[in-house]
């Protein structure tokens, strides 16, 4: 029952004195005590931290203490998804990429995965073997139809266990017609709805813009994964991305959560890669994933293949690098 019940003698009106005396309140245990720098997170209850022969933990490309995610458990029951969105405003950091490889990775650990191309340049689309003038309908007409339903616009990805809802240069028209809609931001969580019950998660591939398309993705989202490429620039505006996902969290979806910053196409060579990255994490603490996708033409060869490099390319790092990713993403959503 809710604290707002009432219980006999306590409502409106009941005597006071009548009451039996207050209890003192209960007294919290002790806080377990974390040590100086809160950034070691040993102390999650999810994360196991590697260690080296000699026992001493073992620094990531992070450089904070590597943990070992744990392999998800298998799932007997699907449905209730999680909505996740891809989101940077910088074009080219690694966005589709990442849909494509954390959504075919989480499908190899049995999660029913959604992928919904929400940029009209189809790049998602396209990355899965699909072309643009072949479909026949997208996310487009999902959003401006009233009879498409999301079983209409649904394909298979050709990858098991992951379906994609696709687009092509249609939905840049949504754009200009959602405007004069009613509650035009929440058009995409209406019409993703009725396939939450469907799939475990739901990753949307935004357009490198914050515009209405990115916003509507926001607010259908239950997280946001920010994709970071490993540059110095890509560290300028973010600051923006932050004030935009505050402002969709306040005004439109008070539930929006930062699942976790992505460093991608890392070089641990180079010094540029290694200090960009200790810039990232002093500025975003641990909501940078400790996992971080290093840089190899892998991905461009899997992307021309039409197929996720774990397919493409299943042992390589690059593949291997999204399969620990959805692992610690599982750990962060509680869901391994
Ligand atoms: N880790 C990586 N190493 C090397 N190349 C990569 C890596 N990740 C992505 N790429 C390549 O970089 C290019 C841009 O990646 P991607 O399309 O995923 O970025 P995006 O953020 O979705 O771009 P856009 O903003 O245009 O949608 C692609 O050619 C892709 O193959
Ligand atoms: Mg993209």
């Amino acid at each position: 029952m809710s604290d707002g019940g009432m219980s006999p003698g306590t409502g409106v009106g009941a005597d006071v004195t009548q009451l039996p005396p207050l209890l003192p309140p209960p007294v919290p245990p002790p806080a377990p005590d974390l040590g100086d720098d809160l950034s070691v997170s040993e102390s999650l209850p999810f994360e196991r931290p590697v260690r080296s022969d000699a026992g001493a933990p073992v620094i990531g490309p992070t450089g904070r203490p590597m943990p070992d995610f744990p392999e998800p458990r298998p799932l007997s029951v699907h449905g209730g998804a999680r909505v996740v969105a891809m989101c940077n405003q910088k074009g080219g950091v690694g966005k589709t990429t990442t849909t494509i490889n954390l959504g075919a990775s989480l499908a190899e650990y049995g999660r029913k995965v959604l992928l919904v191309d929400f940029d009209p340049q189809g790049s998602l689309s396209v990355g899965l073997g699909m072309h643009p003038h072949e479909m026949d309908l997208t996310v487009y007409n999902l959003l401006m139809e009233r009879d498409v339903t999301h079983e209409d616009v649904i394909v298979p990805s050709g990858v098991p266990g992951m379906d994609l809802m696709p687009s092509n240069i249609d939905l840049s028209a949504a754009e200009v017609q959602l405007v004069h809609e009613v509650a035009r931001e929440q058009t995409l969580q209406r019409v993703l709805a009725p396939a939450l019950a469907h799939y475990d998660v739901i990753l949307i591939d935004c357009q490198p813009s914050l515009g209405l398309l990115t916003v509507n993705a926001l607010t259908a989202a239950h997280g946001v994964i920010v994709p970071l490429e490993c540059e110095y620039f890509a560290l300028r505006g973010v600051a923006l991305l932050k004030t935009t996902i505050d402002k969709v969290r306040e005004r439109l979806n008070p539930g929006l959560e930062i699942d976790g910053v992505l460093g991608t196409m890392f070089d641990g060579r180079t010094l540029h890669s290694r200090e960009v990255m200790d810039r990232l994490v002093q500025a975003w603490g641990d909501t940078v994933f400790h996992t971080v996708i290093r840089r190899t033409v892998k991905f461009s060869d899997s992307t021309v293949a039409g197929e996720p490099i774990t397919s493409y390319a299943s042992s390589s790092a690059g593949a291997e690098s999204y399969r620990a990713l959805s692992r610690e993403v599982l750990a962060r959503w509680l869901d391994g």
